[in-house]
């Protein structure tokens, strides 16, 4: 297994030859901490078959499946497909994931702290994910801005990118909005947090899944503090030319990793949309997201 730091880029490393069927236990504790310290490890050469794809990312951490099963791969089930390329005339998966800034699972009580994504059609044009280094765009924050949100939490919600399914045309809209509030509500989190595996202050928010800030005590912030944290960190920055937004290529055989605590995301957007598919597998390490966690 050879790493090298991405050339020119502030983020990532690649890895060649990397085998998880022999990778020992030494290679996987050097990878994931290429995950933690790099932010993304590319693997190169990989071309796996679903059910290899999962295997290795059973080599890092405990595989947690998507909640919505519109998202799962038919055989199997832990990957999230993400997909505009219908395979004998029958969607498989859900297309147009993600084109909005997020980190995974971040509406959820008990983020995983590992994604993994192992493209398979890959756009000619528009390839590439936009990445913000969430621990390096607090340390950008002006002095001000640190100490405001000193003490503050922040709410998640799926509520403005809950995707349709398939079963709820016809129901009405308010059903649907209730039946989310139900069964995925707004959870709160400390608006920074230390990164239990690197010790970096990571700043926990996003333009996709953060929804309102709290003082301290649980009462409401003024929303225009939200938008000044997103705009600060490049998350407004419709032209993805802010210093903090990295583009993360990839090619045929190549398999991402990420560190899901400190990294937010964003799929590309491209007015003619060309043919992309890609797996998902997404792991829990051997700690919470942060140690305030303690839900099972
Ligand atoms: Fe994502």
């Amino acid at each position: 297994m050879q790493i090298k730091d991405q050339p020119g880029a502030a983020l990532g490393a690649t890895v060649e030859d990397f085998d998880h069927t022999t990778a020992s236990e030494a290679d996987i504790e050097t990878l994931l901490r290429t995950v933690y310290t790099k932010k993304i490890a590319v693997l190169k050469g990989q071309d796996l078959t679903p059910e290899q794809f999962l295997a290795l990312g059973r080599r890092l951490g405990r595989p947690e499946t998507y909640y919505e099963p519109m998202y799962k791969h038919p055989d199997v089930p832990e990957i999230f497909v993400s997909s505009n390329v219908p395979e004998g005339g029958k969607q498989i998966g859900v297309p147009k994931t993600g084109k909005f800034w997020h980190a995974d699972y971040q509406f959820m009580p008990d983020p995983f702290g590992i994604t993994l994504i192992h493209p398979q059609v890959i756009p000619e044009k528009n390839r590439g994910t936009y990445f913000i280094d969430m621990g390096k765009a607090y340390e950008r924050l002006p002095a001000e801005l640190k100490r405001e949100i000193d003490g503050t939490r922040c709410r998640h919600s799926v509520r403005k990118y809950f995707k349709i399914r398939p079963h709820d045309v016809y129901r009405p809209i308010s059903e649907i909005i209730e039946e989310v509030e139900t069964k995925t509500p707004p959870v709160v989190q400390p608006t920074t947090f230390t990164h239990p595996m690197t010790g970096e202050t990571v700043l926990y928010l996003s333009e996709g899944f953060t929804v309102g800030i709290e003082d301290g005590a649980g009462n409401p912030l003024d929303e225009d503090l939200l938008k000044r944290l997103f705009d600060a960190t490049g998350q407004l920055d419709e032209s993805f030319e802010h210093e903090n937004i990295h583009v993360q290529s990839f090619e045929q055989g190549d398999l991402l990793i990420w560190d899901n605590r400190s990294l937010i995301h964003r799929a590309r957007h491209t007015a003619t949309p060309e043919p992309t598919v890609s797996y998902r597998v997404t792991v829990h390490d051997a700690r919470k997201l942060h140690d305030g966690i303690t839900t099972a």
